[in-house]
C-alpha cells in the first residue's frame, strides 16, 4: 500500500466490486473516448462480472486510489497469458473521478501499476486517444514512448478516434 498526500493507493479485491463499477460506469459515461468497452456493455455486466475483474490472475491487478474510504481512480495492469507474451503487459482502465483530479492520483496509479508491471514483465504497452493530452503527459512523464498511432481505433457514434500506441521497456537503460 502506498500513500501519496491524503490518497492511498492499493490493489482493489472482490469486496471493493460495487464501489469499482460506480466508478468505471461513470468514467464510461464521462469520457468514452479514453476506454475501449463502451457504457451500454458494461452496464449490461452483473456485478459478479466486475468483482471477477478486481481478482484476475496473478501478477495482473486493478489499482484503486482512495480518499478516506471512497474509490477516486483505478488503473489496471494485465500480463500477457501465453508463453510467447508473458514478457508483455497492458496497462488499462486508467481513471481518476473529476473532483480528485489534478494533485497526482493519476501518477500514484500508474506508478502502482509500473511497479507490479516492472516485477513481471519486460514491456509495459498502454494506448491513448491522440486528443488526450493530459493522459499521455502523465505517461510519458513516467517513461512511455511512442511507436506508433493505430488509426479509426475507436468508434463511438459513428465517430473515429485514433490511438496513439506506448510502450515502457523495462530492459532500456
Ligand atoms: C488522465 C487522468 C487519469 C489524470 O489524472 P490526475 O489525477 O489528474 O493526474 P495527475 O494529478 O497525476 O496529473 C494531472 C496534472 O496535474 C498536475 N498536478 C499533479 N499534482 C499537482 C499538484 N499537487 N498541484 C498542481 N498540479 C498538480 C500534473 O502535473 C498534471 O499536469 P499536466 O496535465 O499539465 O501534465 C484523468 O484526467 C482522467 O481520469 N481523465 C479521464 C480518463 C482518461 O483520460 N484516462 C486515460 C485513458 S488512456
Amino acid at each position: 500500500m502506498t500513500e501519496q498526500a491524503s490518497i492511498t493507493i492499493r490493489p482493489l479485491a472482490a469486496t471493493d466490486a460495487e464501489a469499482y463499477r460506480a466508478i468505471r460506469l461513470a468514467a464510461l459515461a464521462e469520457t468514452p473516448e479514453a476506454f475501449g468497452a463502451s457504457l451500454t456493455e458494461e452496464s449490461a455486466r452483473p456485478l459478479e462480472r466486475f468483482a471477477e475483474r478486481l481478482t484476475p490472475p496473478a501478477p495482473s491487478l486493478v489499482f484503486g486510489a482512495f480518499t478516506g474510504s471512497e474509490l477516486v481512480g483505478t488503473a489496471g495492469f494485465l500480463a500477457g497469458s501465453s508463453e510467447k507474451s508473458r514478457h508483455r503487459g497492458t496497462l488499462w482502465g486508467v481513471h481518476v473521478a473529476p473532483a480528485a483530479r489534478g494533485r497526482g492520483t493519476g501518477e500514484a496509479l500508474v506508478a502502482a501499476a509500473i511497479a507490479q508491471a516492472k516485477r513481471h514483465v519486460v514491456v509495459l504497452q498502454a494506448r491513448v486517444v491522440t486528443t488526450n493530452r493530459t493522459a499521455r503527459k502523465l505517461y510519458e512523464r513516467l517513461g512511455f514512448r511512442p511507436y506508433g498511432i493505430e488509426s479509426k481505433a475507436l468508434c463511438i457514434d459513428g465517430a473515429y478516434f485514433d490511438e496513439a500506441l506506448l510502450s515502457l521497456d523495462f530492459s532500456e537503460p
